[in-house]
């Protein structure tokens, strides 16, 4: 039996995250957060020093990553080798760690069918870069979400102050350009809208508005 997979992938801040917990908590779906694997890859490489153009040291790191992800209190426990790190990969820094290590080919492989793993009944929604263009490709339901570099940086401002991170909006906007950039000119996976994707421009929509415009879509294309 094929299970129901919603793809929701988009450039850094786009709303991704929230808006893929959402409609999977809407739907009591599945939940598939692959930037959370590339993120705890690129901390767990740091942590235990290797080097992050060391491509086959990372595919084997990838391979057999201790991580898992457990639903607790209706938030997700980000577990490395028995430790949340669900808020340390949060970080700018590990976000550009994690942006480094998913550049290399191998080390997506790597990751493949860990994240195809996670399609299972009652259906999935996946959140990320590649989730319609590579893991999920025949997904019923590919969504693009995006929004103007400035309102990311002002969401990932708010996201990071709320954490008590501490950022400055003008180094964010450049951060976000910088990493638009890398992600969407890399040669493996590059970050672009599948051919079938439905393209949601969130710059002036609320979470409520996009969700709502997702599980519309979902409905008539009989997904529910
Ligand atoms: O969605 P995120 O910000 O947590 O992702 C962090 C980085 O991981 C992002 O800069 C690119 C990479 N990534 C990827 O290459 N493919 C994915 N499916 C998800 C994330």
């Amino acid at each position: 039996m094929t299970v129901s997979v919603i793809t929701i992938d988009g450039p850094v801040s786009s709303g991704k995250g929230t808006v893929a917990r959402e409609v999977a908590i809407k739907l009591g779906w599945h939940l598939l957060d692959s930037g959370a694997l590339y993120r705890v890859l690129g901390y767990h490489a740091t942590q235990i020093g290797v080097a992050l153009d060391d491509e086959a040291k990372l595919v084997k790191l990838a391979k057999a990553l201790p991580v898992s992800f457990v639903e607790r209190d209706g938030d997700t426990l980000v577990m490395l080798d028995g430790v949340d790190v669900g808020n340390t990969i949060r970080a700018e820094e590990v976000g550009e760690l994690a942006s480094k290590v998913a550049i290399f080919q191998p080390v997506r492989d790597a990751l493949l069918e860990r994240q195809q793993s996670f399609a299972q009944t009652p259906g999935l929604v996946a959140d990320g870069r590649d989730m319609g263009t590579v893991v999920f490709t025949a997904a019923p339901l590919k969504i693009f979400l995006t929004a103007s570099a400035e309102e990311r940086a002002l969401r990932r401002y708010n996201q990071l102050k709320e954490k008590g991170f501490s950022a400055t909006l003008a180094a964010l906007v450049e951060d976000i350009r910088n990493r638009d950039e890398r992600d969407m000119n890399r040669d493996v996976a590059p970050l672009r809208p599948a051919d079938d994707a439905l393209v949601v421009d969130s710059t002036t929509l609320s979470v409520i508005e996009v969700v709502d415009r997702i599980l519309d879509e979902a409905q008539q294309r009989s997904l529910l």
